[in-house]
This record gives structure tokens, C-alpha cells and sequence, in this order.
């Protein structure tokens, strides 16, 4: 049983790998970005916390986010089915917080992927698709200030993973197709371990 984690500065790709992932190992797609948009859209009591925070570029609190992941965690891997994890865990915490939970599920984080995208490229991305997406933290000051989280906070869940030889680091630059390819052939090889 597969469980991923798609890992990745904001605008790496997470979300646009997630989707080729989801159809090619057979995985349920959890991101937690996704699932706090689809509050937001329907102005829960939830979703109107969570906007204040993710317009600023700022990260939720983490219990709102346990809250809204862990339910889904618990019943996708209870159906043995595997998951791919896109924008948790965003920090330490987060991370020990999953450990925790998996190991009481009696299941394992197979790998931890982590696209490796230049800033350049990353706030070209964002900006583009803030044209169009109706996001309220597709804008360059929210765009810099979540960069800045993202170094900041999220950056270190990287050796937490390191140290349980749980992480793959992937060129996140090229066309799409390339970097699908090579986050394959990283899932395939811890698999094959
Ligand atoms: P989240 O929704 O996770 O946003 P993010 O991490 O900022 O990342 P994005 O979704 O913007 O980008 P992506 O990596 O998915 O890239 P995509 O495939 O879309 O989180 C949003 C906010 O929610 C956070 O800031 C925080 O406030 C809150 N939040 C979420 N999770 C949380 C947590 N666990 N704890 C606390 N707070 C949390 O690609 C980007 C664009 O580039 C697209 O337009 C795409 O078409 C294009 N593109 C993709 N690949 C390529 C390519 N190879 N070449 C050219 N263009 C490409
Ligand atoms: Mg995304």
C-alpha cells in the first residue's frame, strides 16, 4: 500500500503531479488546500477562519487542519487504499502529528517527494495562474510571503524524512510529463526496495 507525500514549495507542481499520480498508482488525492478552498466556497464557520490566514500567505493552525484531514486519512488506509498527502505536513509538528496517526492506523509513509522548482519559475507559475484561478493568495505580496513560510516552516519537514530514508528530491523544472517521469521512477525504485 502506497502512501505518498507530494511536497513542494507553492506553485511546484503538487497539485498538477498529484493528479497524474492519483491515475497511474490508483491513490486518493487529500490536499488540504483543496479541502480548505471547498470551505471556503461554502463559507463555513471553518472556511471564513481559514481565509484569514491564507490570503496573508500565512499557514492555518494546525488543529483546524487535523480536524479536517485526519477523518479522511483514517478511512481511506482503514480500505487499504493508498494516499497521496499534497500540502501536509507543512511543518515539524505536522509531520510528527501524521507518524502519530499512521502508526496508530498500523501503516507507513512510503516516501516523501519533494519538487525542487527555482523562485523565478515558481512566482511566474502563480502569477499566471492568478489571471485566472480566483485565488485570493495568487498575488505577488501574498506569493513572496508564502515563500517565505514555506522556507521558514515547511522546508524541514524535508529532513524529518531524510533521516527515516523516507525522501526523493525531484527536478520540478521542464514540462510536465518529464517530471511525472521522474517522480515514477522514484516511487518505483523505494517500492522495488
Ligand atoms: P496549497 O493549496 O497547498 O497551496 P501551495 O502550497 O501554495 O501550492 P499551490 O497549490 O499554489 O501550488 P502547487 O504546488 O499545487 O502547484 P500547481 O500544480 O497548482 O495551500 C494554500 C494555503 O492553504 C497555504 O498557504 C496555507 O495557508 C493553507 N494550508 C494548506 N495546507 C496547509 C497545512 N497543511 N497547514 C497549514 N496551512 C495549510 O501548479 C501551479 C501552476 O503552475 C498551475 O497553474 C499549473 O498549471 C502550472 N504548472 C504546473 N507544472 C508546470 C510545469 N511543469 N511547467 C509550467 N507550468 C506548470
Ligand atoms: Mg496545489
Amino acid at each position: 500500500m502506497l502512501n505518498i507525500i507530494i511536497c513542494g514549495a507553492p506553485g511546484c507542481g503538487k497539485g498538477t503531479q498529484s493528479d497524474l499520480i492519483v491515475e497511474k498508482y490508483m491513490l486518493k488525492h487529500l490536499s488540504t488546500g483543496d479541502l480548505l478552498r471547498a470551505e471556503i466556497a461554502n463559507q463555513s464557520e471553518l472556511g471564513i477562519e481559514a481565509e484569514s490566514y491564507i490570503s496573508k500567505g500565512n499557514l492555518v493552525p494546525d488543529k483546524m487542519i487535523f480536524d479536517i484531514l485526519s477523518k479522511a486519512i483514517e478511512e481511506q488506509t482503514k480500505n487499504n487504499k493508498g494516499i497521496i498527502l499534497d500540502g501536509f505536513p507543512r511543518n515539524v509538528e505536522q509531520a510528527e502529528a501524521l507518524e502519530t496517526l499512521m502508526a496508530k492506523l498500523n501503516k507507513e509513509t512510503t516516501l516523501l517527494v519533494d519538487l525542487k522548482v527555482d523562485n523565478d519559475e515558481l512566482i511566474n507559475r502563480l502569477l499566471k495562474r492568478g489571471e485566472t484561478s480566483g485565488r485570493s493568495d495568487d498575488n505577488l505580496q501574498t506569493i513572496k510571503k508564502r515563500l517565505e513560510v514555506y522556507e521558514c516552516k515547511t522546508a524541514p519537514v524535508s529532513d524529518f524524512y531524510k533521516i527515516k530514508n523516507k525522501y526523493a528530491a525531484i527536478n520540478g523544472m521542464g514540462t510536465i510529463e518529464e517530471i511525472f517521469g521522474r517522480i515514477s521512477t522514484a516511487i518505483d525504485t523505494k517500492t522495488k526496495k
